[in-house]
């Protein structure tokens, strides 16, 4: 199975600095292990332009988040609907962020996630130690294995407080649990190129933001995946 190592740029970079990552992504894609699939994770504005690059750069793109709701009148929601034909292949549902900042449930990221499987797109959800069943319990059975997993302790996101190894491989152990033995976990929170190899062996990929937006660190990250 291939490691996935998601680039959440969450609300920074413009068009400009967008085009040189990608650019400089392309120019080191033949360094990277073979099975190592890079997925960046832009602000919506930046998408046609990076999905338009996204292939020849040799990355996948996700979005950072989902309309819970079809497309209709819902003003300022994005929906699954409106992706189409922008290479949209995973969507990031119930960040911690999303969490604080925008006051979603359980049952609004459950709604995102139906959304974003419905219309053909992987909903990778974030889930912190403490709530790991109480997520799951309201996703629609059917689809619980059909998610990826980011376990993200919000005390270790953009705090240089990376989790301890031991700590990720219990939850491991805990979101199999709630969503299936064949779940895909990743790691999020401080993933550094120093430690990125050690969540490598107990998870299937990583979800990186602060590291990931210098491309030329990023690029040394995704190389120290093995
Ligand atoms: P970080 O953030 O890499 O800056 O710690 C991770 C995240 O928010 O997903």
């Amino acid at each position: 199975m291939s490691k996935l190592i998601i680039a959440n740029w969450k609300s920074q970079k413009n068009i400009k600095e967008a085009g040189i990552w990608l650019d400089i992504i392309k120019a080191e894609r033949d360094s990277f292990e073979e099975g190592v699939q890079v997925v960046v994770a832009p602000p919506y504005p930046l998408l046609p332009a990076v999905a338009e690059k996204a292939e020849e750069a040799g990355i996948e793109i996700a979005v950072q988040d989902i309309s819970p709701f079809e497309a209709g009148s819902y003003t300022g929601a994005v929906s699954a609907y409106n992706l189409s034909g922008l290479s949209v292949k995973y969507a990031i549902v119930g960040h911690s962020e999303r969490r604080l900042y925008f006051h979603e449930t359980h049952a609004d990221v459950a709604r995102k996630v139906t959304q974003a499987i419905e219309h053909g797109i992987t909903p990778v959800v974030c889930v912190d130690h403490d709530f790991v069943y109480e997520q799951a319990a309201v996703i629609d059975e059917e689809y619980l294995e059909q998610c990826i997993i980011a376990y993200e302790p919000a005390g270790a996101i953009g705090t240089g407080l990376n989790e301890d190894i031991g700590r990720v491989r219990r939850v491991s152990k805990r979101v199999r649990d709630a969503f299936g033995d064949d779940i895909r976990m990743l790691y999020g929170g401080s993933v550094t190129e120093e430690n990125i190899g050690e969540y490598m062996l107990v998870t299937d990929g990583a979800l990186v933001a602060t590291a990931s937006l210098k491309p030329e660190q990023f690029v040394k990250l995704v190389q120290a995946v093995k």
